[in-house]
């Protein structure tokens, strides 16, 4: 079977339409509103608000192709399968349909639109453990359907559990859709859980019913969701039987137009990879910068993940032989096969080719004193070997591909410490492994619950200061709170003392300990001054004020998001107070 990835869009959203679904375009790569996360992940990053309940505009059943970046495998892109930019069709209930819907929906869909043998489906369900119940009743709407009992695996939830994505937030059981690709089992034990490649994974059904908290339990939601995710290029070569997602249509003229540009051809082993990298990170490139949030190369956050993308690409390019110009003109082609599914990048087409072009040349300058670096280091050899530290600085600070010092070093005569290197690039890979993953890990429901908190505990800590330091000068000068901890500035001419420090702290505790609930009134912002709220930065409110009031303990005007009840807290603790500015002081403290 012959299926285009236009056809297969077109497929998801008339077939989720006419079942009542409204149809809500892609949200930017680039997360609002969430400072932890560097890029949407995943359909559901967007829809995190509405799957705690929080109404959404365009009603409770929703589909959508959303655009996904995830550069947590990015040393794997190369092989059949990884990308770091995905296309992902989903579809969402929003506390409305759940089980005895989505499941025959999703064997329709992958029986008759895709037109999957049924005897080839294999599905996996939750075995069940103290969180949640085995999913006994999705693995019998699966034998309704007509999947062989001996083609549904119960798994744990280290298979069949999805999300929090961040460390707190909403998740639930999934049931995961495989097609058998007809290779003998690898052993008895052979499932979907293996990675032996006799099942490839297409689709995944969330029962988003649960919500991960801070210590670590399940609570439930308020609502019982359905959210699923498909990712697009993966499922057009698991159906069409291909080898990899490079021989699918959304790759096909990427790939050309790289061998095109190189004389060379991916059937070729020794190039192969170097044309799948550069494939993939010009694709995701384009989709960075040509996004509506679009950024730019830099040293910092998104445009730093653009840098390494553009460069690593550049780097293999230098291997096929690609010039200057040949990166931004396979961007081109980007754009062009992407038009009309993401027509924002036709409107950023110029941008994306600047922008690819200028990266280049500040590249090739960079390379350029990496030579000088190199030409240096040869001079002051004191053996015919360049130490790994050497060659990982090369590749670090000057973006020296290993290969190329090997090569550059034989020239001369000398060697390179390869293990020396290694231990250092494995090194240096744990730590920034370690900085993304809590980049990845923090956001999501806990911008949600995690920040709601310690913005309650602003609150309570704002009073505590006025009320500890008794003096009328003491005012909110700016807030600042990520899902780790808050940091608030205020007007004050010295530093606390310790016991200062330690009373404001049982202030706020004892507010926790008092466990009352946070209400949220309307009202004019006389009738809230009027009340003795505190109120700041009068001059961005509108009419009518939100004004939170906690028990006696606070009365404030704040635009939201707030905890329910102080109790939900935990322990309040001040870790620094320090100088901000003259005569302004700040504080940063957590929630534990
Ligand atoms: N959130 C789930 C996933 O990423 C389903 O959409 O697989």
């Amino acid at each position: 079977m012959k299926l285009t990835s236009d056809e297969l869009r077109k497929k998801w959203m008339d077939f989720f339409i006419a079942r009542g679904h409204t149809p809500i375009s892609s949200a930017s790569l680039i997360p609002e509103n969430d400072p932890t996360v560097l890029f949407t992940t995943a359909g559901m990053h967007p829809l995190v608000p509405y799957l705690l309940g929080q109404p959404h505009p365009a009603g409770k059943r929703l589909c959508d192709t959303q655009k996904c970046v995830r550069t947590g495998d990015i040393d794997e892109v190369g092989d059949a399968s990884h990308c770091t930019f995905f296309e992902m069709l989903g579809n969402w209930s929003l506390g409305d349909y759940f089980k005895d819907e989505m499941v025959p929906w999703s064997y329709e869909f992958l029986t008759e639109q895709l037109n999957l043998d049924p005897a080839r489906l294999a599905v996996t369900v939750f075995e069940g453990d103290a969180d949640c119940p085995r999913d006994d009743k999705t693995a019998e709407l699966w034998e309704k359907c007509g999947i062989k009992k001996e083609n549904i695996f119960f798994l744990g939830k280290k298979h069949n559990w999805w999300g929090p994505a961040g460390q707190t937030g909403p998740c639930g059981s999934d049931t995961e859709m495989f097609y058998d690709t007809g290779k003998p089992k690898c052993c008895p034990e052979c499932s979907p859980a293996c990675d032996c490649g006799k099942y490839v994974e297409i689709w995944n059904d969330v029962f988003m019913q649960f919500n991960k908290n801070a210590d670590g339990t399940f609570s439930q939601l308020k609502q019982k969701n359905v959210d699923t995710g498909m990712g697009l290029e993966r499922v057009l070569m698991n159906v069409q039987g291909l080898k990899s997602v490079y021989e699918t249509d959304v790759f096909a003229p990427i790939v050309g137009k790289i061998e095109q540009l190189s004389g060379k051809s991916i059937a070729d082993g020794e190039c192969v990879k170097a044309i799948r990298v550069i494939a993939d990170h010009i694709r995701t490139a384009t989709f960075i910068i040509g996004d509506e949030r679009g950024v730019t190369p830099s040293n910092v956050d998104q445009g730093y993940i653009l840098r390494r993308l553009l460069r690593r690409a550049i780097r293999f390019g230098k291997g096929l032989g690609l010039k200057n110009g040949d990166y931004s003109a396979i961007a081109a082609t980007v754009v062009d096969k992407y038009k009309d599914a993401y027509p924002e990048l036709l409107s950023a087409r110029d941008k994306i080719i600047h922008e690819i072009d200028e990266e280049q040349a500040r590249f090739e300058r960079t390379l350029e004193n990496g030579m000088k670096e190199f030409e240096k280091l040869c001079k002051f050899l004191q053996s015919d070997v360049i130490p790994g530290k050497s060659a990982f600085r090369l590749y670090d600070t000057y973006g020296f591909p290993l290969e190329m010092t090997v090569e550059l070093a034989n020239e001369r005569g000398f060697k390179v410490d390869i293990d020396g290197f290694n231990a250092r690039f494995e090194e240096h890979k744990n730590l920034s492994h370690a900085g993304a993953e809590q980049r990845f890990k923090g956001g999501l429901a806990d911008t949600g619950e995690l920040t709601a908190r310690l913005h309650t505990a602003t609150h309570l800590m704002h009073r505590a200061l006025k009320e500890v330091l008794n003096d009328p000068t003491v005012n909110q000068r700016g807030s600042n709170i990520t899902p780790e901890r808050l940091r608030f500035d205020f007007s004050f001419g010295r530093a606390m003392t310790p016991d200062e420090i330690k009373a404001v702290e049982d202030k706020v505790n004892a507010a926790i300990k008092a466990d009352v609930p946070i209400v949220c009134e309307e009202m004019t912002v006389d009738e809230a001054k009027a009340q003795g709220a505190v109120g700041l930065f009068t001059a961005k409110y509108g009419e009518k004020v939100k004004v939170y009031t906690m028990g006696e303990f606070s009365k404030e005007i704040c635009g939201g998001p707030h905890a329910a009840r102080t109790g939900e807290l935990g322990h309040f603790r001040i870790v620094k107070e320090q100088s901000s500015s003259a005569g302004v002081r700040r504080i940063k403290a957590v929630l534990e």
